[in-house]
């Protein structure tokens, strides 16, 4: 049994793949709480099953050729919930990004995934900041990166990079694109063309605010975070390919930019 649906996945992956694929994929992985508490289980236990959704949604993202992962691991406000949290969040971090290097055993797609930790590195603490940097380096030669943003909010991202800017360049104009290249994102990262966000929220909760600005879809989910699958993220992916190919079709037809489409379907008579 467990053969046929891996065999209907792998084919599910092969013709997924022949259409658009976004380049970079984004995670807001919210429901871990309320999915402990609807299962009766311990929070750690809701944490627990979340990181193991994570892995298979790698894998099946790094297998369709996405090349850039990114999830909301950990946000600066989350600082403010219990000690007893915060420790038993950075401590699952720690372990399921350092089993990371063992995970190619049983997902082969993990083999070429490099790990970067974006976000405020100075509020991390030492003994745990310096495992991450160790991942980091053992993996910065990989094909596929995987974005870990922790301790991390958009705001404080921006803020960082325009104060790198304006102490770097006194003399030079301050520009988008002088900010763009000092955010805790490598500049090497391509452009956000998928964000997720789970659980019903309709929010962006300061994530990514600077990157989902241009050409970025942004999809809803009801599905608590350890709910959400290989199926639902398939269809995410299907819909965004095909919400694309629409747009360059008719923008091509109209004679117009892509950008323009909303505006001259919604203002003409
Ligand atoms: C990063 O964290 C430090 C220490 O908590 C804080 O002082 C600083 O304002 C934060 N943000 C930036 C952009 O450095
Ligand atoms: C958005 O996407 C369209 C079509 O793919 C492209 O022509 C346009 O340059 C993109 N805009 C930006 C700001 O990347």
């Amino acid at each position: 049994m467990y053969y046929i649906f891996g065999f209907l996945r792998d084919y599910g992956i092969k013709i997924t793949k022949s259409g658009p694929i976004p380049k970079h994929v984004a995670f807001i992985m919210d429901g871990n709480r309320r999915f402990a508490k609807k299962n009766q289980l311990k929070l750690a236990n809701g944490h627990e099953e979340g990181a193991e959704s994570l892995i298979k949604l790698l894998d099946t993202a790094y297998r369709l050729g996405i090349e850039h992962v990114t999830v909301y691991a950990f946000s600066i406000e989350n600082f403010k919930r219990s000690s007893h949290e915060v420790n038993t969040l950075l401590a699952l971090l720690r372990d399921k990004l350092k089993g990371i290097g063992e995970l190619h055993k049983v997902y082969p797609s993990f083999s070429k995934v490099g790990v970067r930790i974006i976000g405020n590195r100075s509020m991390i603490p030492h003994d745990i900041l310096s495992d991450l940097e160790r991942i980091e380096a053992d993996t910065v030669n990989a094909v596929r990166v995987f974005n870990v943003c922790f301790p991390y909010t958009s705001r404080d991202e921006i803020a960082h990079a325009i104060g790198a800017v304006a102490t770097s360049s006194m003399t030079e104009l301050i520009t988008a694109q002088s900010i763009e290249n000092a955010m805790y994102f490598a500049p090497d990262t391509p452009k956000l063309d998928l964000l997720i966000r789970t659980s019903g929220h309709q929010r962006l909760s300061d994530f990514m605010l600077w990157q989902c600005s241009t050409n970025c879809t942004i999809e809803f989910s009801d599905r608590l975070w350890p709910e959400y699958g290989y199926r639902e993220f398939m269809c995410a992916i299907i819909r965004w390919g095909y919400e694309r190919t629409n747009a360059s079709e008719m923008s091509y037809r109209l004679g117009v930019s892509t950008s323009s489409i909303p505006k001259s379907i919604f203002h003409s008579k």
